[in-house]
C-alpha cells in the first residue's frame, strides 16, 4: 500500500477515566486534518494509539498485553510490506516512558497526555525512518488547551468536556498528581465557546470534567475568576444545552456557590459523583483526603437541602494500608449513613511506585482487601438496586441517545444518569421524553413515553416489562 496522505487509518483504545475518553476525541480531531480517519480494527490500522491508565496496577498492566497482541499485527503487515506505527500516550507514557521503551520495542511512540497537539509533527518525525523512536512527556498544560483544534466531530446528544485538569491534593495512595501536573483551569471563554459548538452540533448534554473539576476557577473576560457553580449558570444560559453534569469533584472543594447551583440551575442534573474512600477518620487521615467522615456527612446534607432528589455516588478504596476491621466498619457505616443511589465505584488499594501509602509497611492482606471488596460491593450494590426498584411508577424526563439492541427500542438516560429503555419512534433520540417507568431489571429501567395525539399512534411497539 503507498503512504498517500490521504488514505490513513487511526486506531484509539482509550482505558482510564473520561478525561481519556475526551482526550482520545482530541488526538482524532488533531490527526483528522493530516490524513487519518478512523476505524473500529486495529488491524487495518496504520496507527494505533492505547491511550492508557495508570490508577492501578491492573490498568497499567494491561498495556503490555495489548502491546503484544499489536505486535503481531505489526510484523503481519511488515510482511507484505506496510507500516503500523504503535504508540502509547495518556498516564502509563507520562509515568513510564523510557520503561515502556525498553520493556516493548514494538512502540514506535510514547507521549503523554499534555503532547497531543504535538502529534503531527511527533508522526512525521517518527515516519521519517523505520525504527525512529519519539518520546514526548512534557507538561506544560496550558499549552495543550490553548492548541488543541477547535473543530470537533461531535456526534450523539451528549458528551464531555474538560474544563481543569491536573491535580494538587496528593492523596498518598495516587498517581494523578504525578501523571496529570498539577491543576490548571481552561479560561472561561474558550469552555464557552466549546460549548456553544458543540450545542449547535446536536449536543443536549455537557459534562464537564476534572480531575479535581469543582477546584475549576477559570479566567474570564472581564478579569474575575469563575468557580464551578459560575461556570453552570453561565453554561445554563446556552439555549439548546439541557443538562449539565460534572465529575470528579473533591469533598472539601464544594463551595457555597456550587451548593446553590444545585438547587437552583434546572439543568445541573440530580447526580453527583462525590468520592470519600473511606469512612474512617483516621484511614482519610492516612490518605491525606483533608476531610473528616462527619465533614462528609454534613456536605451530603447541605447538598441535598439544595436538591432533595440528588442521586450520590462516590469511590472507595478497601484494604489502604493500616484499615483495621473497625475502619473497615466504619466504612461500611459511612454508606448506610449516606445512600449512595446512583452506585458506587470500589477499589481494592493497589501500591503505586513513588506514591506514599506504597511504601507504608502496614500493608493488608490480599484475602482480607478481597473479603472487604466483597462486602463494601454487595452494600452499594443492595443501595442501587432499592433505588431503581423505587422507580417503576414515576414518570422521568428521559434524554434519548440511541438505537436499542432491539428492533424498535431507544435507549435514554434518567436524571440519575440510569439507562432508561423504551419502545419508540427514531425520531425521539436527541430529545428529552417525559417517560412513565413501568419496570427494572439489572441496572435499566424500562419505561414507555407519555405522548399524546399522532405521536403516540406513532409509537410501533410498546411493550411494558413491569
Ligand atoms: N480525582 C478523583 C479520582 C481519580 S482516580 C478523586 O479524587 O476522587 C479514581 C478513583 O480510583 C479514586 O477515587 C480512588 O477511589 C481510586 N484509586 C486511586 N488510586 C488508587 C490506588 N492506588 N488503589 C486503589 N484505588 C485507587
Ligand atoms: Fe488522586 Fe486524590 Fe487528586 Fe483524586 S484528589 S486525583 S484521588 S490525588
Ligand atoms: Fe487513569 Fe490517568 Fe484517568 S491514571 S484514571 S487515565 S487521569
Amino acid at each position: 500500500m503507498t503512504d498517500t496522505r490521504n488514505s490513513k487509518k487511526l486506531f484509539i483504545k482509550t482505558y482510564g477515566c473520561q478525561m481519556n475518553v475526551y482526550d482520545s476525541q482530541r488526538m482524532a480531531d488533531v490527526l483528522g486534518p493530516v490524513g487519518y480517519s478512523m476505524t473500529d480494527r486495529p488491524d487495518d490500522a496504520d496507527m494505533v494509539i492505547l491511550n492508557t491508565c495508570h490508577i492501578r496496577e491492573k490498568a497499567s498492566e494491561k498495556v503490555y498485553s495489548e502491546v503484544g497482541r499489536l505486535r503481531k499485527m505489526k510484523e503481519e503487515k511488515a510482511e507484505s510490506g506496510d507500516r503500523m506505527l504503535i504508540a502509547v500516550a495518556g498516564c502509563v507514557a507520562q509515568a513510564e516512558g523510557e520503561e515502556i521503551m525498553a520493556r516493548a520495542p514494538a512502540v514506535d511512540m510514547v507521549f503523554g497526555p499534555q503532547t497531543y497537539h504535538r502529534l503531527p509533527q511527533m508522526i512525521a518525525e517518527a515516519n521519517r525512518a523505520a525504527g525512529i523512536k519519539v518520546l514526548d512527556t512534557d507538561f506544560p498544560v496550558e499549552e495543550k488547551f490553548d492548541h488543541l483544534p477547535e473543530e470537533s466531530n461531535h456526534e450523539g446528544v451528549s458528551a464531555f468536556l474538560t474544563v481543569q485538569e491536573g491535580c494538587d491534593k496528593f492523596c498518598t495512595y495516587c498517581v494523578v498528581p504525578y501523571t496529570r501536573g498539577a491543576e490548571a483551569s481552561r479560561a472561561a471563554a474558550p469552555v464557552m465557546e466549546e460549548a456553544r459548538r458543540m450545542v449547535a452540533a446536536g449536543i443536549r448534554e455537557i459534562t464537564l470534567l476534572g480531575q479535581n473539576v469543582n477546584a475549576y476557577h477559570g479566567e474570564a473576560a472581564d478579569g474575575s475568576e469563575w468557580g464551578l457553580g459560575r461556570l453552570i449558570r453561565e453554561l445554563a444560559e446556552i439555549d439548546g444545552l439541557d443538562r449539565i453534569r460534572y465529575t470528579t469533584s473533591y469533598p472539601s472543594e464544594v463551595d457555597e456557590e456550587l451548593i446553590s447551583a444545585h438547587r437552583d440551575v434546572p439543568q445541573l442534573m440530580p447526580y453527583l459523583h462525590l468520592p470519600v474512600q473511606s469512612g474512617s477518620d483516621k484511614i482519610l487521615e492516612a490518605m491525606n483526603r483533608r476531610h473528616t467522615a462527619a465533614e462528609y456527612l454534613e456536605l451530603v446534607d447541605k447538598l441535598r437541602e439544595a436538591r432533595p432528589d440528588l442521586a450520590l455516588s462516590s469511590d472507595f478504596i478497601v484494604g489502604f494500608p493500616g484499615e483495621t476491621d473497625k475502619d473497615f466498619a466504619d466504612t461500611l457505616s459511612i454508606i448506610n449513613k449516606v445512600g449512595y443511589d446512583a452506585g458506587a465505584f470500589s477499589f481494592k488499594f493497589s501500591p503505586r511506585p513513588g506514591t506514599p501509602a506504597a511504601a507504608v509497611e502496614t500493608q493488608v492482606p490480599e484475602e482480607v482487601k478481597t473479603e472487604r471488596l466483597k462486602g463494601v460491593q454487595q452494600l452499594l450494590e443492595a443501595q442501587q438496586a432499592a433505588f431503581n426498584a423505587s422507580m417503576p411508577g414515576q414518570t422521568l424526563p428521559v434524554l434519548f441517545e440511541k438505537a436499542g439492541r432491539e428492533p424498535g427500542q431507544l435507549v435514554g438516560r434518567s436524571p440519575y444518569l440510569q439507562p432508561v429503555h423504551i419502545f419508540g419512534p427514531e425520531r425521539l433520540i436527541g430529545r428529552i421524553i417525559d417517560c412513565n417507568i413501568t419496570g427494572n431489571e439489572g441496572h435499566s429501567l424500562f419505561g414507555e413515553p407519555v405522548m399524546t395525539g399522532v405521536e403516540a399512534g406513532e409509537t410501533e411497539r410498546k411493550r411494558a416489562y413491569a
